[in-house]
């Protein structure tokens, strides 16, 4: 129970590594704010993990790339719960595309998603933990932040954005008591990840380029989440953590 009490925001925690970071959160006694895009899924997914931790839960569902849904999470988790602990900004996309092709307002679309918002919802809820000296913000970058692949260059882009984006942003916040960290999975069986696993053949580079032998399951990313959200991880400040089974050493 190393967060028995807090309250904590996961965004696009619907599925895959946002949900077993709320899954893990809760475990650990956390009350948690389930936001996602799709309304029906989040709304199910906060009352299932409510049900299963005996924690208190609440749904904001909504675009995390509009100040409004922002400024809405805010304000509900505030009514709810009259305090927030710890943000991670997990909801992301993948638009995938050779340079040469990629469309102009794909990029304009994954960088709202993927890097826009995570600036919007460190700003309204980083507000509050200033005030209160004290806050855990774990910023979803990715191993492709440090070492792109071919055909994601607007999706290592927008992961490179959230690292250094999280790496400034620590040195304002470290003076209030608000740590900044981001996390950087390596190849992990969601959907986003099929695009990188759909394909046997490319599949099985992967798991020949990871050292521990196999594909990442969302449940990899819980344990550093729970560890950067609690006290124990106090004077960790502008880390960008791989958590890729051994794929990448920097
Ligand atoms: N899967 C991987 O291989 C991998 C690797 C490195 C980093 N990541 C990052 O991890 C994070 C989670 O990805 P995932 O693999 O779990 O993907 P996923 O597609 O399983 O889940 C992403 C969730 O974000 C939600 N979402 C999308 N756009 C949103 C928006 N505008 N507002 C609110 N919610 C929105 C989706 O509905 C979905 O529930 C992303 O930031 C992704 O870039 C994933």
């Amino acid at each position: 129970m190393r967060l028995k009490g807090k309250v904590a925001i996961v965004t696009g925690a619907a599925k895959g590594i946002g949900r077993a970071i709320a899954e893990g959160f809760a475990r650990e006694g956390a009350n948690v704010v389930i936001n996602d895009i799709l309304e029906g899924p989040c709304r199910e997914v906060a009352k299932e993990i409510g049900e299963k931790y005996g924690v208190r839960t609440l749904a904001v569902p909504g675009d995390v790339s509009l100040r409004t849904t922002a400024v809405k999470i805010k304000e509900e988790t505030l009514k709810a719960f009259g305090t927030v602990d710890i943000l991670v900004n997990n909801a992301g996309i993948m638009i995938s595309g050779l340079v040469l092709d990629y469309r102009e307002e794909d990029w304009d679309k994954i960088f709202a998603v993927n890097a826009k918002s995570v600036f919007l919802m460190c700003q309204e809820i980083g507000k509050v933990m200033v005030e209160k000296r004290y806050g855990k913000i774990i910023n979803v970058a990715s191993i492709g932040a440090k070492d792109g692949a071919v055909a994601q260059a607007a999706y290592a882009a927008t992961k490179a954005a959230v690292m250094n984006f999280s790496r400034a942003l620590s040195k304002e916040f470290a003076p209030y008591n608000v740590n900044v960290n981001s996390i950087c999975p390596g190849i992990v069986e969601t959907e986003l990840g099929q695009v990188n696993l759909a394909d046997p053949e490319k599949r099985k580079k992967f798991i020949a380029m990871t050292p521990k032998g196999r594909i990442s399951v969302p449940e990899d990313l819980a344990g550093i989440a729970i560890f950067l959200a609690s006290d124990e991880s106090d004077f960790i400040v502008g880390q960008a953590i791989n958590i890729d089974g051994g794929i990448l050493y920097y």
